[in-house]
């Protein structure tokens, strides 16, 4: 009888120990580029070997940039003899480790998508009943990151199919950043803390400020669209376990404002900064704004705080996040179709995160001000913070303690 309750007690705690996610590897939010946002599945592999040289020419290694992503379309249309993923051999020749030890040279990271139903979103074999065997695909290859989609899932559990993945990724043992993706239709805020690295909270990101493009049964969302969809989900994230707003859209057609605007806010949001333009034909201008480091900063604070609205007045977004040091970021973005002043008074507000009982009060102490895309010093909080912000525009602020 003692024999057999040590036995079970033994099987529970290797259940246990398996039923983990790999820790310490997302303790900020993920910084990287997938090819989804600008190739869908026209992908090769001397595209990603640009990519990565890229990272490193254009400087986006040096500012954090990591994880180098294949979204869908990588795969052959069908699983070899004995159930095994293929990389496409017309698109990746050379195969999957291959690309992964490219990438690897460079310093980087190399991650891969998959779906937890029968098929991918584009119709290319999924991992449903499969998820062990595909996580020793990746681990033989060197892949350090999975996003795992939704699509063809039938009345699949998502809190349960993506524990099985997570414990397939674990049991193969090689270090993987676990990235969700259901959009955000089961709540994974609630959920997924254990489970994943981090999840998306929305369908599909596009390339504008505020629309939304109807697709039938789907929409694609704008910027602002993904940032008002959710409420109250910020507490949901932290070191380790994150709300994923999505691939970024800097750089692929909104006007330079409107990127600046947008890198703000996924910083602002603790959000994984994952580009989505090509780095090949990228403008002087949206890499500047996408290797702004002290921007990166913000999103990459240690304490992993997510920001929240603190205002929304004559169409002045007003967003603030607690960083550590008790220093705080802050963001004013002009939703006007017009340049606007702002005179924001800092005697006049109480500044408080409820949620992480942190304040900014700037009755009491002084703050000094930095601006964060013009490289500017704003003086303190000793005096009305003025300045025009031009259309769609933002000013992101540190304030520091004196
Ligand atoms: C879904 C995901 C996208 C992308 C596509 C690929 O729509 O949300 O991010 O991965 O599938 O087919």
């Amino acid at each position: 009888m003692k024999k057999i309750t040590i036995g079970i007690f033994v099987l529970l705690l290797c259940a246990h120990a398996h039923a983990q996610k790999f820790e310490g590897i997302a303790e900020t939010p993920p910084l990287g580029w997938n090819s989804w946002n600008t190739f869908a599945t026209n992908i090769n592999e001397q595209l990603v070997k640009d990519i990565a040289d890229k990272f490193v020419e254009l400087g986006l290694k040096d500012a954090g940039y990591e994880y180098i992503v294949l979204d869908d379309g990588w795969m052959a249309k069908e699983r070899d003899v004995n159930g095994n993923l293929i990389a496409d051999p017309v698109k990746f020749p050379s195969g999957m480790k291959a690309l992964a030890d490219y990438i690897h040279s460079k310093g980087l990271k190399f991650g891969l998508y998959n779906c937890a139903g029968s098929k991918t979103c584009a119709g290319y074999p999924g991992s449903r009943g499969y998820e062990y065997q595909d996580a020793r695909s990746y681990a033989s290859w060197d892949v350090d990151y999975l996003k795992y989609d939704w699509c063809n899932t039938d009345k699949l559990n998502a809190e349960g199919a993506y524990i099985t993945m997570r414990d397939a990724i674990k049991t193969a043992g090689r270090p993987m950043v676990f990235s969700i993706c259901e959009w955000g239709d089961n709540k994974p805020w609630e959920w997924a803390k254990d489970v994943g690295h981090s999840w998306r909270v929305t369908g599909d990101i596009i390339n504008c400020w505020d629309c939304e493009i109807g697709h039938g049964s789907w929409s694609s969302w704008g910027v602002w669209k993904i940032i008002n969809m959710r409420n109250a989900i910020r507490k949901a994230a932290g070191p380790g376990h994150w709300n994923d707003y999505d691939m970024m859209e800097v750089g692929n057609g909104m006007t330079d404002a409107e990127d600046r605007s947008h890198f703000a806010m996924w910083s602002m949001l603790a959000s994984p900064l994952i580009m989505g333009n090509d780095l090949r034909v990228a403008s002087p201008q949206t890499i500047k704004t996408l290797t702004n480091k002290e921007v990166i900063s913000v999103n990459q604070d240690n304490l992993g705080i997510q920001g929240f609205r603190f205002s929304n007045e004559n169409k002045i977004e007003i967003w603030l996040k607690p960083l550590n040091k008790n220093s705080w970021a802050m963001c004013f973005v002009n939703m006007n179709d017009k340049p606007i002043e702002i005179n924001f008074d800092w005697k006049k507000h109480n500044i408080g995160d409820d949620v992480n009982e942190r304040n900014l009060d700037t009755k009491k102490d002084t703050y000094t001000i930095e601006d964060l895309f013009n490289h500017r010093n704003l003086g303190s909080t000793s005096k009305n913070l003025k300045g025009t912000i031009g259309v769609h525009d933002v000013l992101m602020i540190k304030l520091e303690l004196k």
